[in-house]
């Protein structure tokens, strides 16, 4: 276990995760944890991440002093690079000459840290003041134009530290750093995999769940798929997962969930055809935050109708419904300030003559992992690939990628133009370097186009192709222009209402990913 320390910034999570890919399990606590409580839990090293831009800043969190003398090998980064240099009686100073962005670092002597890394590359940073000297017995690794010390190591207390973000995908080399310091200096062995996860988890599972019953809802998405398929490994037929159809999903989306992954896992499924139902709840409606809360609204309402008939019929049988499964992910344990502990959920019902407060015990096997890590899970368990590394897709489905008032003929626009953009992302071998590709139809926008000899009326759609490492922030992709051109013939040739094509090229921000 290593333990990332966050101070409050974005970066801990991804260290934390280019942790786990060089296979060493991580964790992340807050920084207000007290030091005794960090070390209790045996970590094989801590990580300092970065933080407030400056050690000065009033209320800038410091660090226990008590962590560098525990004998754990600890690396700082950024702030934490600077919280360490100042702790252990180095010095850090205002010197006016900030650093953002892509900065040139030079390697004077690359040690271990730095070891085959280029002595001029380039690498992320994000700081007002400077290291001007680093603490005694600390060699000096590299300097930058505004930093005299940008880097530093002490093998003989296995400790290390960056001014610069290793974790980011804009600093070469970063991921080489980082492994030399947890493989090298901290002597982490990398033996994180999941096909331990796997094993664990079936383990866990039985333990808890036992021999009563469970159930789980099925978005279509990877999270809720993996940990069905989890709970399916471990308890066969105790489980019984539900999916409603909202007829929001894309082309052959129900499908993949009612038949592929039932082929693929043999789970019980109870699937509710709510098409209508959300249609007529949506009809006139265009604007975006009144679509989100109708379809919020009514899927819990079919849901827990759905979940009733289940638990009633189980009850019939004698037999309780006590468990209910969730695809929550690491980042929503850690953004909900949670860490270890169980959580219980309570789960309204007003169908059926049940009880009104019901109360699951939630089962939450991917509660440890991120999504990079839950694919593999995924793979591991034999699910299909179109579910395994489906790009995310919102709940509220092609709902908010109709500008506009939701109908059925949209729809099945959009269905269509989507499908092909999609599939000629999957022939020109693209689809794990993009985050997410919306394809958004302007409902309530024409355009005039002429179309075989004769003049058109018809809809523009939206190509939305991001990059983006966790949707918290994205850039528009730059898909080669003969894939661009083929998904645009392909659209206005297959797609009779769409006559117009044409490209979203805003980052995130200041545009979202999806248009509503
Ligand atoms: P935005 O559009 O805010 O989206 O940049 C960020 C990520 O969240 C997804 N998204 C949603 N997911 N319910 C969801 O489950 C929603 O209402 C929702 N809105 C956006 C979006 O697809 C992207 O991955």
């Amino acid at each position: 276990l290593v333990l990332v320390v966050d101070f409050g910034a974005q970066y801990a999570q991804l260290i934390a995760r280019r942790v786990r890919e060089a296979r060493v399990y991580s964790e992340i606590v807050p920084h207000t944890t007290p030091v005794a409580e960090m070390l209790a839990r045996r970590p094989k090293a801590i990580i300092l991440s970065g933080g407030p831009s400056s050690v000065y800043e009033p209320g800038a969190p410091r660090v226990d002093a008590d962590i560098f003398s525990s004998d754990v090998p600890v690396f700082g980064m950024c702030y934490g690079f600077q919280a360490m240099a100042q702790a252990l009686g180095g010095e850090v100073a205002r010197t006016g000459r900030s650093e953002y962005g892509r900065t040139p670092v030079t390697v004077t002597s690359a040690g271990t840290l730095l070891r085959e890394v280029p002595t001029e590359h380039r690498v992320w940073m994000s700081h007002g003041d400077s290291v001007v000297a680093a603490p005694a017995g600390f060699d000096v690794l590299a300097s930058t134009a505004a930093t005299p010390v940008a880097a530093f190591e002490d093998l003989d207390r296995r400790m290390a530290g960056v001014q610069w973000h290793p974790e980011v995908l804009h600093t070469e080399h970063g991921q080489q750093v980082l492994e030399h310091f947890l493989h090298e200096i901290a002597g982490c062995r990398p033996t994180w995999t999941m096909v331990n996860i796997v094993e664990e988890q079936v383990e866990k599972i039985r333990e808890q769940i036992g021999d009563k019953r469970a159930i789980c809802g099925l978005s279509g998405g990877v999270d809720s798929a993996v940990a069905a398929a989890l709970v399916q490994r471990a308890i066969g037929d105790q489980l019984t997962c539900v999916f409603v159809d909202l007829g929001l999903l894309r082309k052959g989306e129900a499908e993949q969930v009612e038949r592929d992954f039932v082929a693929a896992t043999g789970v019980s499924l109870h699937v509710v055809d709510a098409q209508k139902r959300f249609l007529d709840a949506l009809a006139g409606v265009s604007d975006p935050e009144e679509k989100r809360k109708i379809i919020g609204r009514e899927f819990i309402r079919v849901f827990e109708a759905a979940e009733a008939e289940i638990v009633g019929d189980a009850a019939s049988h004698g037999a309780k419904v006590e468990f209910l499964v969730q695809g929550t992910l690491y980042p929503d344990v850690v953004e909900s300030g949670g860490g270890a502990g169980t959580s219980n959920i309570k789960s309204h019902h007003n169908v059926g003559g049940l009880p009104e407060d019901l109360e699951f015990s939630l089962v939450e096997p991917l509660r440890t992992l991120f999504k990079d890590e839950v694919r593999l899970v995924g793979e591991q368990l034999g699910l299909p690939a179109e579910i395994v590394w489906r790009h995310p897709f919102p709940g509220p489905g092609l709902a908010i990628r109709i500008v506009g008032e939701v109908t059925q003929e949209r729809l099945d626009i959009l269905r269509e133009a989507d499908a092909i953009a999609r599939e000629e992302l999957t022939r020109a071998g693209l689809d794990r370097d993009i985050w997410q590709f919306p394809v958004v139809l302007l409902g309530d926008v024409r355009s005039v186009g002429v179309q075989g000899d004769g003049r058109t009326y018809g809809h523009p759609v939206v190509l939305r192709p991001v990059t983006s490492e966790d949707a918290m922030t994205a850039d528009w992709a730059r898909l080669p222009y003969d894939v661009l051109e083929t998904i645009s013939t392909r659209i206005t040739n297959e797609v009779r209402e769409i006559n117009r094509v044409t490209l979203d090229i805003t980052s995130k921000p200041p545009g979202t990913i999806e248009w509503e």
